[in-house]
């Protein structure tokens, strides 16, 4: 018996193996192209000639392959094997794959955790690396240890399966919403004759701004707390039209400041002039 199956050895299964069995544990691998186990099998990893043979080995089994789509195909395959196994599915997906898969384990008495893997094949094994869990917190509580190995900074979100995609999206457009306000700053630079570098130069100067933004936030929406803002939605509708005027008067592509002052418009005329900007998630929210 090994301690923990991987199947998958992409980039990603590659760097999941080879960080588990630096770290001591005992591992057996599984990949539909034999070659890439040569490398794990030199470094001390027993090698499955079987999907069945690598889920038997081990009481937990990591699956990284391209898609939880692909883990369900293989997975179905091979239910006869699962009952009494731990499957800790790494493989991207949406939520009703996620969904679909988390109720075949469980028809089949096997317990699951899904993750998300933040971090390329690189920072596997740093300590500041996160995987995003979701699964019950018992299994999470076995098999944490085991996971933190893999990234440091890895933490269990909650239980339901299908939630990690919709986390997924909303921080990564998070992290878009920033992308492309520097997009069209460039369009309104470019217009405005602003050399580009000079912009570039400016952001971090904005990047300085962002945590107090995430304070907001923080202040107001988890809470629902929008009475009293440091700036209210007039005080933010009356800046995003000056900013969107600009972008009309040099003549530049304005959709996104157009999209953001409309939206604070929005907000004023349901009433919500002296709230704060964020208090957008409960309006919209329950159109
Ligand atoms: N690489 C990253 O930076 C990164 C970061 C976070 C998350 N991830 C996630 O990790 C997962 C694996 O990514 P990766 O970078 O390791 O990809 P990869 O290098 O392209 O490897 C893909 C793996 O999936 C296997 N595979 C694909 N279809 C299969 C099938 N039908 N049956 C069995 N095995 C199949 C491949 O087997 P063969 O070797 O036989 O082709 C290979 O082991 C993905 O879901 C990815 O989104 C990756």
């Amino acid at each position: 018996m090994s301690d923990i199956s991987i199947i998958g050895l992409g980039a990603m299964g590659s760097a999941l193996a080879q960080t588990l069995l630096s770290n001591g544990y005992s591992v057996t691998v599984w990949n539909r192209s034999i070659e890439k186990t040569e490398p794990l099998a030199s470094a001390g990893a027993t090698v499955a000639n079987t999907v069945a043979q690598a889920m038997a080995a081990s009481p937990a089994v990591i699956t990284c392959i391209t898609s939880h789509h692909h883990t369900m195909e293989l997975l179905t395959e091979n239910a006869s094997y699962l009952s009494g196994k731990t499957v800790i599915e790494l493989s991207t997906g949406g939520a009703n794959e996620a969904e679909a898969l988390a109720s075949l384990l469980s028809k089949n008495n096997a317990d699951w955790l899904i993750g998300i893997i933040n971090a390329y094949p690189t920072a596997i094994g740093k300590p500041e690396t996160v995987l995003t869990i979701v699964g019950a917190p018992e299994v999470w509580e076995k098999w944490q240890s085991a996971i933190k190995i893999l990234g440091g900074k890895s933490t269990h979100v909650g239980t339901k399966a299908g939630m990690l995609a919709a986390l997924f999206a909303a921080l990564f457009t998070t992290r878009q919403g920033f992308m492309f306000g520097m997009i069209f700053g460039a369009l309104v630079c470019k217009k405005a004759g602003i050399p580009l570098d000079t912009f570039a130069q400016q952001i971090p100067v904005s990047l300085g701004v962002l945590p107090s933004y995430h304070q907001y936030f923080s202040d107001t929406v988890p809470g629902k707390k929008f009475d009293n803002p440091p700036a209210t939605m007039t005080t933010y509708a009356a800046a995003l039209d000056d900013a969107l005027s600009t972008f009309k008067e040099v003549g530049a592509p304005s959709d996104l400041p157009q999209l953001f002052s409309d939206l604070a418009h929005k907000g004023v005329d349901a009433g919500l002039n002296d709230k704060a900007l964020t208090a957008l998630v409960e309006l919209l929210g329950n159109e």
